[in-house]
């Protein structure tokens, strides 16, 4: 998405509180950690086999399905498929709504919620971007995640890189990450603060389409380290300090960033939450097939390139 920004300086809400039917609120009770949980999958390590590509992809729906078909890379097919899978192991282990009747469909901004009716509230949201696809969820807290590989920006020098970004950050903002002396520490900075904004769009649904230099990320602790979650970043939003906000953050390797944005009633405490690394046995442990294997889909997904970047 940043690439995406850094050619088309504009784009665009919702916010997604997942109900459903009441039908499905008896079918076993779960337990409550599994109600605040992160999830990491790291794409790089899973080369699939041909069974694998056919049993994954009938565990989503047909039109997710065809989607992936249009992506002209192996990676994209892969970390999207993995959000489509950890989305539906999460709503399915945490509502106990069965496997194959959990469904999807996507806002007019795109972001995914359950379908169904009824008053139990799930929340999720899915990232996927350098080797990782990472989820967090919540039982009834709107979240929002954003993981993002700390890399050089493609084709461009580090100045000309900040100087096509200004409007998408405040002047503190700017103030922080030019702070740093090597332009490697300034991309870090520069790399932890979008994060943070797309963790906090991603939750309330509106994607990159509110003016981003008016949402003000305050960071307290510099220092990240892999595992450790930091939780002091403060979020103002037009220079008003949101007390209602946690944000969650920490490395899941030395190149990759992820925070987690929730929104709780003020003065509320929220444990942070650690990450579990899934492997693709475990996050298809659930999982039941909604339709039959695609061997098409699977051909033309081994004949598919990786990324030349
Ligand atoms: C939401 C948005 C910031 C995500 O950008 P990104 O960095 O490329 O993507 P990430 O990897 O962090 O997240 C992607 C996932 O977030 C979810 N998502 C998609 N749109 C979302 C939204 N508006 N809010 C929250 N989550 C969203 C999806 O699960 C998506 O994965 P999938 O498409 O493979 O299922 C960006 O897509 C955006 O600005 N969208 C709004 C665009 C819009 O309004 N379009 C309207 C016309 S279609």
């Amino acid at each position: 998405m940043l690439n995406y920004m850094v050619h088309k300086l504009t784009k665009n809400n919702l916010r997604t509180t997942l109900i459903f039917a009441q039908r499905h609120r008896p079918y076993f009770k779960p337990k409550m950690a599994d109600f605040n949980l992160r999830w990491a999958f790291n794409i790089k390590t899973w080369t699939p086999t041909y069974d694998e590509i056919l049993s994954a992809t009938s565990y989503i729906q047909p039109e997710e399905k065809e989607r992936l078909d249009r992506f002209v890379y192996q990676d994209d097919v892969k970390s999207s498929l993995i959000g489509r899978l950890m989305m539906r192991k999460f709503v399915h282990i945490s509502t106990g709504i069965p496997y194959k009747e959990v469904a999807f469909a996507r806002d007019e901004r795109g972001k995914p919620y359950l379908i169904g009716t009824g008053d139990i509230p799930v929340n999720f949201n899915v990232s996927h971007q350098g080797d990782y696809s990472v989820l967090a969820g919540h039982k009834d807290r709107n979240i929002g995640i954003d993981v993002m590989k700390i890399e050089p920006p493609v084709n461009k020098n580090v100045p000309e890189f900040f100087r096509l970004m200004t409007r998408q950050f405040s002047t503190h903002e700017w103030r922080t990450i030019k702070d740093y002396p090597t332009e490697k520490e300034q991309l870090k900075c520069f790399y932890r603060h979008w994060c943070l904004k797309e963790a906090y769009v991603k939750n309330i649904g509106v994607g990159l389409t509110i003016a981003l230099d008016k949402i003000t990320f305050v960071i307290n602790t510099f220092d990240m380290s892999i595992g450790n979650i930091v939780t002091d970043t403060q979020l103002y939003v037009n220079d008003v300090l949101k007390r209602d906000w946690k944000i969650e953050e920490t490395l899941l390797d030395d190149k990759h960033g992820v925070a987690v944005a929730i929104q709780v009633p003020r003065d509320t405490t929220i444990e942070p939450v650690s990450f579990s690394y899934l492997n693709f046995e475990e996050l298809v442990k659930e999982a039941q097939a909604l339709h039959p294997p695609d061997t098409n889909f699977a051909n033309r997904f081994l004949k598919k390139q990786m990324k030349p970047f």
